[in-house]
């Protein structure tokens, strides 16, 4: 048994309170515990040995004892607090939950960019007091050829391009025209309506084809409407697909419903290899047969309308150079175009 011996006790107390100080962690400082403040610690063994001091200094060596005591075990007390709390803060700043992230990671899918592009084009045309029309897919023959004044043997009634059905006169649409016809017979004029929808061709899917496609019509009907209205408003609507750096040309073509028609070209400052223009969609003044077709007066109504791609217009903004990427449903493809991906991004020149 050592003995007592007031120097000692001072280096062991004034070491234990460096050893809790300097502790890392709550194992370290218990480990310095151990040393300093446990049974067989200097400060215990020396209260035992109080008993076996002479009588006049057991008091004073007591009070000695009791103030090193309090002392070592109030610096304790602090170091352990102190660990505590530090080790409390780097749980909370190192082992946070996220409760706000997704518990699945799989990548969720998306609106096709063409729906979007659809509601894009249809909030176009309602801003310009125009309502959205449709139509069927499965269509009579007689409003997608006949009502528009294609002559019985045009070729685009051919195999080749229409798809026929089982069911006599009915065919899938090749274009959104006959809501042309349907619309004026239902509604009247003077009509002002933009028709977005699905049509059919047999065509083999490639990097410029699909069997399957889109396309917004438009046609306005009225009293003294001329070609500098249908040339305004292609200009307006193209300036609001591509930017305001776009302009249209309408070009001479040749369409069984309009007379005159034409094709609209669209410039692009930023196309591929220079800036240029690129087709774009068909046009022209309504066809009079087509206005007699559903019992408007030509005399008293003229009229434009126009038949844009809407894939073809979607890749224009986007640059987007094959088909497939709209038809395979790849969810990183589509996610390209929610907010902070390819969205408005205008450099392509394709020949969809
Ligand atoms: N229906 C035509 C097509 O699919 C496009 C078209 C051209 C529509 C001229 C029109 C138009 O309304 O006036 O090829």
């Amino acid at each position: 048994m050592p003995d007592f011996n007031i120097e000692q006790l001072n280096k062991s107390v004034s070491d234990g309170i460096l050893a809790f100080g300097n502790a890392k962690n709550i194992e370290e400082l218990k480990k310095a515990k151990t040393v300093y403040l446990s049974d067989k610690s200097l400060i215990s063994e020396s209260s035992k040995l109080i008993g076996v001091l002479p009588a006049e200094k057991r008091a004073e060596a007591g009070k000695v004892l009791g103030c090193l005591r309090t002392k070592i075990l109030d610096e304790y007390n602090a170091a352990e607090v102190r660990l505590k709390n530090e080790a409390l803060q780097n749980l909370l700043e190192n082992e946070y939950v996220d409760i706000s992230l997704p518990f699945d990671r799989r990548i969720s899918g998306t609106r096709h960019p063409l729906s979007e592009l659809i509601d894009t084009v249809s909030d176009f045309f309602t801003s310009l007091g125009w309502t959205i029309a449709d139509g069927p897919e499965l269509e009579a023959e007689w409003f997608n050829f006949d009502a528009l004044n294609f002559a019985p043997d045009h070729p685009a009634r051919a195999m080749q391009d229409t798809f026929y059905t089982t069911c006599p006169n009915l065919v899938l649409r090749t274009h959104t025209s006959p809501v042309q016809a349907r619309a004026m017979l239902s509604q009247g004029v003077p009509i002002y309506i933009a028709v977005p929808g699905k049509v059919f061709r047999s065509d083999e899917l490639d990097t410029t084809h699909t069997p399957v496609f889109h396309q917004i019509e438009g046609l306005a009907v009225d009293k003294g409407l001329n070609m500098t209205h249908l040339k305004g408003c292609l200009e307006i609507f193209a300036k609001a697909m591509f930017g305001q750096a776009a302009k249209t040309r309408i070009r001479p073509s040749y369409f069984p419903f309009t007379e005159p028609s034409g094709e609209i070209d669209v410039w692009f400052e930023a196309k591929k290899g220079g800036s240029g223009w690129i087709e774009w969609g068909g046009c022209g003044m309504v066809h009079p047969n087509v206005l007699r077709s559903v019992g408007v007066d030509p005399n008293i109504y003229t009229g434009f309308a126009f038949g844009i791609g809407l894939e073809r217009t979607l890749n224009l903004r986007h640059g987007i150079t094959d088909m497939h990427d709209l038809v395979e449903g790849d969810i990183r493809f589509a996610h390209q175009f929610i907010q902070g991906g390819i969205n408005n991004r205008i450099d392509g020149d394709n020949n969809a």
